[in-house]
Protein backbone atom coordinates (compact mmCIF):
# COMPACT_ATOMS: atom_id res chain seq x y z
CA UNK A 1 0.00 0.00 0.00
CA UNK A 2 2.67 2.36 0.75
CA UNK A 3 4.47 1.85 -2.39
CA UNK A 4 1.66 2.38 -4.53
CA UNK A 5 0.82 5.85 -2.46
CA UNK A 6 4.71 6.72 -3.01
CA UNK A 7 4.45 6.00 -6.35
CA UNK A 8 1.23 7.97 -7.05
CA UNK A 9 2.84 10.85 -5.74
CA UNK A 10 6.26 10.33 -8.27
CA UNK A 11 4.21 9.77 -11.16
CA UNK A 12 2.19 13.14 -10.25
CA UNK A 13 5.56 14.81 -9.90
CA UNK A 14 6.50 14.23 -12.91
CA UNK A 15 3.56 14.91 -14.77
CA UNK A 16 3.62 18.53 -12.73
CA UNK A 17 7.23 19.04 -13.91
CA UNK A 18 6.49 17.99 -17.57
CA UNK A 19 3.10 20.03 -17.97
CA UNK A 20 5.42 23.03 -16.36
CA UNK A 21 7.99 22.52 -19.34
CA UNK A 22 5.41 22.25 -21.96
CA UNK A 23 3.76 25.28 -21.11
CA UNK A 24 7.41 27.06 -20.25
CA UNK A 25 8.00 25.76 -24.05
CA UNK A 26 4.92 26.96 -25.67
CA UNK A 27 5.11 30.47 -24.04
CA UNK A 28 8.89 30.73 -25.46
CA UNK A 29 10.61 33.80 -25.26
CA UNK A 30 8.18 36.98 -24.41
CA UNK A 31 6.41 38.42 -27.08
CA UNK A 32 7.02 42.22 -27.66
CA UNK A 33 5.82 45.35 -29.81
CA UNK A 34 9.12 44.07 -32.33
CA UNK A 35 10.66 47.21 -30.93
CA UNK A 36 13.47 45.10 -29.09
CA UNK A 37 13.55 43.26 -31.49
CA UNK A 38 14.36 45.94 -33.92
CA UNK A 39 17.01 47.25 -31.39
CA UNK A 40 18.47 43.74 -31.22
CA UNK A 41 18.54 42.87 -34.46
CA UNK A 42 18.18 45.50 -37.05
CA UNK A 43 19.43 48.98 -35.68
CA UNK A 44 23.28 48.16 -36.52
CA UNK A 45 22.26 48.46 -39.39
CA UNK A 46 18.86 50.62 -39.51
CA UNK A 47 19.78 52.91 -36.83
CA UNK A 48 17.49 52.91 -33.42
CA UNK A 49 14.97 55.16 -34.48
CA UNK A 50 14.91 53.24 -38.05
CA UNK A 51 16.40 56.50 -40.47
CA UNK A 52 18.76 54.12 -41.65
CA UNK A 53 22.22 54.98 -42.64
CA UNK A 54 23.13 56.60 -45.95
CA UNK A 55 26.88 54.94 -45.96
CA UNK A 56 25.21 51.44 -45.36
CA UNK A 57 22.24 51.90 -48.34
CA UNK A 58 19.61 51.30 -45.79
CA UNK A 59 16.72 53.05 -46.18
CA UNK A 60 14.89 55.79 -43.98
CA UNK A 61 11.72 53.70 -42.53
CA UNK A 62 10.38 57.39 -41.17
CA UNK A 63 9.82 59.06 -44.96
CA UNK A 64 6.17 58.10 -45.92
CA UNK A 65 7.51 57.38 -49.13
CA UNK A 66 9.46 54.57 -48.34
CA UNK A 67 6.87 53.19 -46.59
CA UNK A 68 4.75 53.81 -49.39
CA UNK A 69 6.80 51.97 -51.80
CA UNK A 70 7.20 48.95 -49.28
CA UNK A 71 3.87 46.07 -49.17
CA UNK A 72 3.62 44.16 -46.02
CA UNK A 73 4.23 41.39 -48.00
CA UNK A 74 7.80 42.65 -49.40
CA UNK A 75 8.75 43.96 -45.69
CA UNK A 76 7.97 40.37 -45.09
CA UNK A 77 10.09 38.72 -47.43
CA UNK A 78 12.95 41.00 -47.21
CA UNK A 79 13.20 40.31 -43.72
CA UNK A 80 12.78 36.33 -44.08
CA UNK A 81 14.49 35.79 -47.09
CA UNK A 82 17.12 38.85 -47.45
CA UNK A 83 17.85 40.99 -50.51
CA UNK A 84 20.00 39.12 -52.83
CA UNK A 85 23.22 41.41 -53.59
CA UNK A 86 22.89 43.49 -50.50
CA UNK A 87 24.12 43.89 -46.91
CA UNK A 88 20.55 42.98 -46.13
CA UNK A 89 20.87 39.78 -44.24
CA UNK A 90 17.67 36.57 -44.20
CA UNK A 91 16.20 35.94 -40.63
CA UNK A 92 14.30 33.03 -41.65
CA UNK A 93 16.08 30.91 -39.49
CA UNK A 94 16.95 32.77 -36.78
CA UNK A 95 13.04 34.80 -36.25
CA UNK A 96 9.77 32.85 -35.93
CA UNK A 97 6.19 34.07 -38.09
CA UNK A 98 5.29 35.77 -35.26
CA UNK A 99 8.88 37.98 -34.94
CA UNK A 100 8.86 38.79 -38.39
CA UNK A 101 5.27 40.11 -38.27
CA UNK A 102 5.64 42.53 -35.17
CA UNK A 103 8.47 43.67 -37.37
CA UNK A 104 7.01 44.76 -39.92
CA UNK A 105 4.50 46.09 -37.52
CA UNK A 106 6.74 48.34 -35.74
CA UNK A 107 8.38 49.39 -38.90
CA UNK A 108 4.82 50.39 -39.80
CA UNK A 109 4.94 52.66 -36.49
CA UNK A 110 8.16 54.75 -37.98
CA UNK A 111 6.42 56.45 -40.74
CA UNK A 112 6.35 60.28 -39.55
C1 LIG B 1 24.06 43.82 -41.83
C2 LIG B 1 23.19 44.96 -41.97
C3 LIG B 1 21.69 44.76 -41.87
C4 LIG B 1 20.97 44.18 -40.85
C5 LIG B 1 21.49 43.53 -39.58
C6 LIG B 1 19.58 44.33 -41.21
N1 LIG B 1 19.46 44.96 -42.41
FE1 LIG B 1 17.70 45.39 -43.38
N2 LIG B 1 18.75 46.21 -44.90
C7 LIG B 1 20.13 46.34 -44.97
C8 LIG B 1 20.49 47.02 -46.20
C9 LIG B 1 21.91 47.36 -46.65
C10 LIG B 1 19.28 47.30 -46.88
C11 LIG B 1 19.09 48.01 -48.21
C12 LIG B 1 19.04 47.03 -49.31
C13 LIG B 1 18.90 47.72 -50.61
O1 LIG B 1 19.89 48.26 -51.09
O2 LIG B 1 17.77 47.72 -51.16
C14 LIG B 1 18.20 46.77 -46.04
C15 LIG B 1 16.87 46.83 -46.37
C16 LIG B 1 15.84 46.44 -45.55
C17 LIG B 1 14.45 46.60 -45.87
C18 LIG B 1 13.87 47.24 -47.12
C19 LIG B 1 13.77 46.23 -48.20
C20 LIG B 1 13.38 46.84 -49.51
O3 LIG B 1 12.86 46.07 -50.30
O4 LIG B 1 13.61 48.02 -49.76
C21 LIG B 1 13.75 46.11 -44.80
C22 LIG B 1 12.25 46.04 -44.66
C23 LIG B 1 14.72 45.66 -43.83
N3 LIG B 1 15.97 45.88 -44.30
C24 LIG B 1 14.38 45.14 -42.60
C25 LIG B 1 15.31 44.69 -41.66
C26 LIG B 1 14.95 44.14 -40.40
C27 LIG B 1 13.53 44.02 -39.86
C28 LIG B 1 16.10 43.76 -39.80
C29 LIG B 1 16.26 43.08 -38.45
C30 LIG B 1 15.55 41.85 -38.24
C31 LIG B 1 17.19 44.11 -40.69
N4 LIG B 1 16.66 44.67 -41.82
C32 LIG B 1 18.53 43.88 -40.41
C33 LIG B 1 21.03 45.91 -44.03
C34 LIG B 1 20.72 45.25 -42.84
Amino acid sequence: MRFQVTTFFKVLGVGTFLLIFCIALQAGPAPDGGGDLFKQKCAMCHGADGKGYPALKTPDFTDPKVQASLTDEELTKTIKNGKTGTAMPPFKDSLSDDQVKSLVKYIRSLKK
